[in-house]
């Protein structure tokens, strides 16, 4: 698929914020914004439990939601495996991105990156590093997320599978809360259902599931 298919069909809420589908990104929007009602909630993590189910689009699209309603944004590119952020945005990431700030310690205002979209702001993922996991374990991604929320008034995290590798469940931790998208059909159900129970039981703070491409 082309860039630019890549990037039209993903951003609808830029390219057609009144259309329906904009208004449902809103309204997660909406139910994120008012999920915990005694501290705001600043690091959303967006995640399902295989790959395909539409994370990346829903981090992009959410992203530009909270952008178009004045609130500056930072979506950071937890998918060090197969990033896709950097194609949407049409943004660079073959020198630096969260790879290599977690690695060698850089400042997050050198490294993100600024968008076509006013007040939202992209870390991509950066090259592949050898030790993915390991990356989103260390303290440096913990002072990151700190950083970010102090400089940003949301911040959404795009992230891999949860049954596939273990880095969803590791950026769990560290986050606010934590979206589940789900792709309906027999066996996603089942997988969201493990998926969900992964993530509570590794102390996450589930605010909700999306069904992506519902009727
Ligand atoms: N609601 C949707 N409508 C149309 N296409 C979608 C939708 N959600 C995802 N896609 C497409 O499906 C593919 C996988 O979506 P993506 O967001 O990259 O999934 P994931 O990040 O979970 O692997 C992409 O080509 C994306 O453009
Ligand atoms: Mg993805």
């Amino acid at each position: 698929m082309s860039r630019l298919m890549h990037r039209s069909r993903s951003l609808v809420t830029e390219n057609n914020p009144k259309s329906a589908v904009s208004e449902i990104y809103r309204s997660l929007r909406t139910k994120i914004t008012f999920s915990n009602r005694d501290t705001a909630l600043k690091t959303v993590m967006i995640t399902s439990a295989l790959p395909g189910e539409g994370k990346s689009t829903t981090a992009a699209n959410v992203a530009v939601a909270y952008a178009q309603a004045n609130k500056r944004v930072l979506l950071i590119d937890a998918d060090l495996r197969t990033p896709v952020q950097h194609h949407i945005f049409e943004l660079n990431n073959d020198r630096y991105g969260l790879s290599t700030a977690l690695a060698k310690h850089s400042e997050l205002d050198a490294i993100i990156q600024q968008t076509r979209v006013e007040n939202l702001y992209v870390l991509s993922a950066g090259p592949e590093p050898n030790g993915p996991s390991e990356l989103l374990e260390s303290p440096e991604m913990t002072a990151l997320l700190e950083q970010a929320k102090a400089r940003f008034d949301i911040v959404i995290i795009d992230t891999p599978p949860v049954m596939t590798v273990t880095d969803a469940l590791i950026v769990a931790n560290k986050t606010d809360g934590v979206v589940l998208v789900v792709k309906p059909g027999k066996v996603k159900n089942d997988t969201a259902a493990k998926a969900m129970a992964a993530l509570e039981y590794g102390q996450a703070t589930v605010i909700g599931a999306v069904l992506n491409r519902a009727r």
